[in-house]
């Protein structure tokens, strides 16, 4: 049997402005899905779900790699495919992407392809195609090479950024149900009806990317903290916050965090924080208490991998 892990992934700085061309900062997290290969009858069973089934959207993601994948090397199409992830789903963290990729790194090191990531970052963004309508990419990006990313129209870049062990992120899921195109849609109609005030934001938005790459690269945890909750004021001022995601917000920065915001398409989704390594588990114990989901991650330099 061969194993394969990749991980989920947190937007950072720049959701929804990047919609209209401004830059947003991604990066891979210590959540990962886990996708087994093994020779058998065709079939994809999951820790979580059980076996899936044929007309589902995973179903179809997963065939379609498995036809690509097979079709380039000539291996084999008679597998069983066994998927366990710790990536909530529709939380915005990327889980289909982390699975398409785990899936086609393990499958293709089952066949003994000779093969690089850039081979199974194509494959899983096709997948892809299959469960997002227009996906940019950044998820299956992410969970290909790791670390962080800047992504600006359809341009990624990877950047040399690394933070100390000093600090963790903590991520809240609110676990509210909503839909990305929907949430898309009002935000670009809001901005067809003010756009001279729309504009501003947006300016200020890509500003404030930029001034963020600059204190990530310096570890300045002070001044990303200060960017987080600028951005989520951002995000709020163009209708994507939620009084939960304000209230966890308010949460986290009154419990000792340097910044926190929401993360992703907003309404809903997950709130994430930066905070110091010494205060991160009292306050992930004291929201759970709480009755709230919380789990502390950190970025994951390595990406897609053999297990
Ligand atoms: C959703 O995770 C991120 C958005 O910026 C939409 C997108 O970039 O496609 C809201």
């Amino acid at each position: 049997m061969t194993c394969s892990i990749a991980p989920g992934k947190i937007i950072l700085f720049g959701e929804h402005f990047v919609v209209k061309g401004a830059p947003a900062i991604g990066f891979a997290v210590s959540k990962h899905a886990k996708v087994c290969v093994e020779k058998g009858d065709f079939q994809v069973v999951s820790e979580q779900a059980g076996r899936i089934e044929q007309g589902s959207v995973l179903y179809r993601a997963v065939t379609r790699l498995i036809a690509s994948a097979s079709s380039i090397f000539g291996c084999s199409k008679d597998v069983r495919i066994l998927i366990d992830s710790e990536i909530p789903i529709g939380s915005g963290m990327g889980s289909s992407a982390a699975l398409s990729v785990a899936l086609a790194h393990a499958y293709l090191t089952h066949c003994g392809a000779s093969f690089d990531k850039e081979l199974v970052n194509k494959l899983a963004y096709e997948a892809e195609k299959e469960v997002h309508s227009k996906p940019s990419g950044i998820d299956n990006t992410l969970a290909t090479y790791g670390g962080f990313l800047k992504y600006k129209s359809g341009v990624f870049e990877k950047l040399e950024i690394r933070l100390g062990d000093e600090v963790d992120f903590l991520v809240v899921n609110t676990k509210m149900k909503r839909q990305t195109g929907r949430i898309v849609e009002k935000v670009l109609k809001l901005y067809e009806k003010y756009p001279e005030i729309l504009v501003n934001v947006y300016t200020a938005a890509s500003v404030l990317v930029e001034k963020a790459l600059d204190s990530l690269k310096g570890k300045d945890y002070e001044s990303i903290g200060r960017l987080m909750l600028l951005n989520h004021g951002l995000l709020w001022t163009i209708g994507v916050s939620h009084e939960v995601n304000d209230l966890i917000v308010h949460k986290l920065v009154g419990k000792g965090c340097y910044g926190a915001k929401l993360s992703g398409a907003g309404r809903g989704g997950i709130v994430v924080g930066l905070v110091s390594k010494s205060l991160s588990t009292r306050i992930e114990e004291e929201l759970r208490g709480e009755g709230l989901e919380v789990f502390r991650v950190t970025p994951d330099y390595e990406g897609v991998r053999s297990v």
